[in-house]
């Protein structure tokens, strides 16, 4: 296996004997002395009309783009999905009609992209944070985007909170430093955070890389089957090797001789063959409210539990190919949660509605309006839109390309455009009906996953979470403490009383 690392992915090491080859501009224009500008005299001054240095300097000048509002830094890899053609002990197809799942063996490619989410894109990849897990499956139905993260839930559960939260995580809009004040601030006025804040001051807010660490849609979505009958559902991917978290020390120890560990892990496991595998699996159930649960199945904070829901296993993910090139392939990558294939649908989990509008709203300025033309982003399936024009718009007529009428880049026509399709199946029809108005969800349990959380935490996980929480706490105000404290107490008291002692307060719990 080791063998194909070359032609897999490229080598580490630019050192490496290859072919030197001529030396052009963007022109084609040979160039015949890279080292001196067009000057007049040995000493200068340069003149105007040295193509080659303006061209050259130009591009350079151009060589960011706007950096992920969130998520900048990451690391990425190319793979496939297998499926197995069953869902559990059941055929898939009871689940679900997607293309992608149904016959086994089958493999479909796909590119993964992990990140850490708060800070810029060189920061150090061993900051405690959740870690993204951003998935697209390029099938022959057309591309699937799952954006999910590490720890299968999240801090907010309605979108119009997500800007604030981010604004508190982000370092300080005047001394542009993190401040434990400002993310306490806000998490302590945020009670449906408690159950991720659990999770995310454990050890496992710092994983030990990229390849030991879970993976997960988080938000709640739909399967729908042939008959169009729809089930609520959960994605889960599950590492091979299992699951391996660090200690505050032992992250720091790392971070002082290494800021790109995950990066470099990730990079020559697959460059020597030691390809990263993850089981996928889903979680169902039966698509209404389930009043017989004390919270929503459409609320991101909560799991849903494996006793009652179990991991139904779908399939298998391996990376094997590195990128060639970071910038065109992991910068320019954009996922959205509004890419689904035929038998995936959105279900009515307000935060995924919300990311839906982010994703290529902000991939349209990042990368630019035609960002779904570059290779990394493209259907691998035959497509044809009559979108067209805008800045970098390369592609052509994709009418002409399909055989079809160049002239004619409207629809309907009867002069042989583009014509819409059939459906695949009978598409989910859901009845919604209620007052409009904004209004949060009537079974918000707050604190009680947070408590079975810190329970399930192994004594050593406990023992850091509570170190790490009274570290972070300890550089922030009384009432930040004291409500954060009523939080920890509100999910258990053995977890409130332990942050309460390392700050010398009372242990007082939240109310709902
Ligand atoms: C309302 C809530 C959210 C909003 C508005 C939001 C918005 C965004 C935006 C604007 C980006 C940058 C995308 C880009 O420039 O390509 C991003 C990246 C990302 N978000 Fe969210 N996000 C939200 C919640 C979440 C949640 C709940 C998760 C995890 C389940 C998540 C996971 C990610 C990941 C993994 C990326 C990086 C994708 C990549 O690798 O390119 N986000 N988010």
């Amino acid at each position: 296996m080791a063998d194909g690392t070359r032609g897999q992915g490229g080598s580490h090491n630019a050192q490496e004997p290859g072919r030197s080859a001529p030396l052009t501009n963007r022109q084609g224009h040979p160039v015949y002395d890279n080292q001196n500008t067009r000057s007049v005299g040995d000493r200068g001054p340069l003149v105007l009309e040295d193509y080659q240095f303006l061209e050259k300097i130009g591009h350079f000048d151009r060589e960011r783009i706007p950096e992920r509002v969130v998520h900048a830094r990451g690391a990425a890899a190319h793979g496939w999905f297998e499926a197995y053609g069953t869902a559990g002990d059941a055929p898939v197809s009871n689940y679900t009609r997607a293309q992608l799942f149904q016959e086994k063996g089958k493999r479909t490619p796909v590119f993964i992209r992990f990140s850490t989410v708060v800070h810029g894109g060189h920061s150090p990849e061993t900051l405690r944070d959740p870690r993204g897990f951003a998935l697209k499956f390029y099938t022959e139905a057309g591309n699937w985007d799952l954006v999910g993260n590490n720890l299968k839930v999240f801090f907010i559960r309605d979108p119009i909170k997500f800007p604030d939260m981010v604004h508190a995580f982000k370092p300080d809009p005047v001394h542009n430093r993190q401040d434990p004040n400002r993310v306490f601030d806000f998490l302590s006025l945020t009670p449906e955070a408690t159950h991720m804040v659990t999770w995310v001051f454990s050890p496992w807010g710092i994983p030990a890389d990229y390849r030991h660490m879970q993976g997960s849609g988080v938000n709640t979505y739909k399967l729908v089957d042939a008959e169009g009958r729809t089930q609520l559902v959960k994605f889960h991917f599950q590492p091979k090797e299992g699951v391996k978290n660090l200690t505050s020390e032992q992250a720091a120890e790392i971070q002082g001789r290494d800021f790109n560990h995950a990066t470099g892990d990730l990079y020559d496991a697959i460059a020597r063959g030691d390809f990263p595998e993850w089981e996928m699996s889903i979680q169902v159930m039966s698509d209404d409210e389930h009043s017989e649960l004390d919270w929503d199945p459409l609320d991101p904070t909560k799991l849903w539990p494996e006793d009652q829901f179990p991991l139904l296993p779908v399939g298998r993910i391996v990376l094997d190919r590195n990128p060639v090139n970071y910038h065109a392939e992991v910068e320019q990558v954009a996922f959205g949660t509004g890419v689904l294939v035929d038998g995936i649908d959105f279900s009515d989990d307000k935060l995924l509605q919300g990311r839906t509008f982010a994703y290529s709203d902000t991939q349209r300025h990042r990368v630019g309006p035609n960002y779904l033309q570059l290779p990394i982003n493209a259907p691998r399936c035959p497509y044809a839109t009559n979108q067209s024009g805008g800045q970098m718009d390369f592609r052509g007529s994709e009418a002409a390309a399909r055989g079809a009428n160049p002239h004619v880049n409207y629809e309907p026509s009867s002069r042989n455009g583009l014509t819409q399709q059939a459906p695949a199946g009978p598409p989910p029809r859901p009845y919604v009906a209620g007052h409009v108005g904004r209004q949060p969800l009537s079974r918000p349990n707050n604190f009680a996953q947070a408590g079975e959380r810190y329970r399930a935490f192994e004594p050593w996980e406990r023992d850091e979470l509570v170190k790490n929480l009274v570290d972070a706490l300890s550089q922030c105000n009384r009432d930040i403490q004291e409500r954060m404290v009523g939080h920890f107490t509100a999910a258990d008291a053995e977890y409130g009383q332990r942050v309460a002692d390392g700050l010398g307060l009372p242990a007082r719990a939240a109310a709902e």
